[in-house]
């Protein structure tokens, strides 16, 4: 393996906008390279010994053994803090919980609620923090999103993607991510479910700079039109269990069906996130239909992060 570029040790992964595109391209690069090695099952030990604290306020299957699998594949280790056995769960200041687990760990990855706990970790945290999703971001799927559709298409720049469905922290992420690369990026959401404004406005720039285009629309059909790249995610995420019923209900059609994919240019892929949900934001038939990139999209979790983790 060639040596890796030095500038991003130390840097925290928060939010994808507070990336330049040259920084998550080479974590895209990365990625690929290092998709390659596990596949021929060639050692690329990049950090030996070293540790990953990951803190989990809310479950997870894909991030947790990503994450875990993939710091074991560099020669390293994971520990699983959930944080209901942390003392950070009986009232320990985040601030605490950061100084003290600095001293242990060489990273720390948090799932949470609030961004500005993971916010607050960094800060006083002196090692990287990486976040492993919020209420308003999911940036580590957004990194594997991107490297998937750079995958199967061979570029980023100009690719129509359309995100189908609640603009949350899933469409926040990938929105920014895509306008960095230039992509032209369409949210169909019913009235009331549009991404964060910050979002749109940090996506906004990002396309202007980038060359893009950040659309947002309420017509599920005329958003997924043509598009390269169909997107969607859980109608309702993790924290909104209370308000499963509404969201249902205000949602409902603005999913992935065969009919979207239909409207879709030829051979558009599809992805999703995943947990999936049939019959509601996806059915299972284009889940595991051939034009679903999702569990190559998954799988690239786990090259994305340990590039991210290696640089
Ligand atoms: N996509 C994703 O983050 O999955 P998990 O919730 O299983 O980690
Ligand atoms: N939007 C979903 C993503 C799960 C990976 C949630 O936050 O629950």
């Amino acid at each position: 393996m060639r040596a890796l570029p030095e500038h991003l040790k130390g840097r925290d992964f928060l939010r994808i906008g507070t990336w330049s595109r040259a920084d998550l391209e080479t974590v895209l690069d990365l990625a690929d390279e290092l998709k390659q090695l596990q596949r021929r099952r060639e050692a690329h030990e990049l950090l030996p010994g070293r540790s990953l604290g990951m803190i989990f306020e809310k479950p997870s299957t894909r991030t947790r053994i990503s994450f875990e699998v993939g710091i074991a594949q560099l020669g390293g280790f994971a520990l699983h803090l959930a944080a209901h056995d942390l003392q950070l769960g009986r009232g320990e200041t985040i601030k605490d919980t950061a100084t003290v687990l600095s001293r242990y760990l060489d990273a720390i990855m948090i799932r949470t609620f609030a961004q500005a706990d993971v916010e607050e970790l960094a800060e006083h945290a002196d090692v990287p923090v990486l976040n492993g999703l919020t209420d308003s971001a999911h940036p580590c799927q957004a990194l594997a999103d991107l490297m998937t559709i750079r995958e199967r298409l061979g570029t980023l720049e100009g690719i129509r993607l359309a995100y189908v469905g609640d603009g949350n922290n899933v469409c926040a992420s990938l929105m920014v991510g895509a306008a960095r690369f230039g992509m032209s990026f369409v949210a169909a959401t019913p009235a009331g479910y549009e991404p964060d404004p910050e979002a749109v406005s940090t996506a906004r720039q990002a396309a202007e700079e980038a060359g893009g285009t950040i659309e947002l629309v309420h017509d599920p059909g005329e958003a997924a039109r043509e598009a390269q790249v169909l997107y969607t995610d859980v109608w309702a995420s993790m924290g909104q269990e209370e308000e499963r019923e509404v969201r249902l209900r205000d949602l409902a059609g603005f999913g992935i069906d065969g009919d979207t994919v239909a409207v879709a240019a030829p051979g558009a892929l599809v992805l999703h996130c995943l947990p999936a949900h049939y019959g509601e934001e996806i059915t299972e038939d284009v889940l595991y239909g051939p034009q679903s990139a999702v569990w190559d999209q998954a799988e690239n979790r786990l090259h994305a992060q340990k590039a991210l983790m290696a640089l």
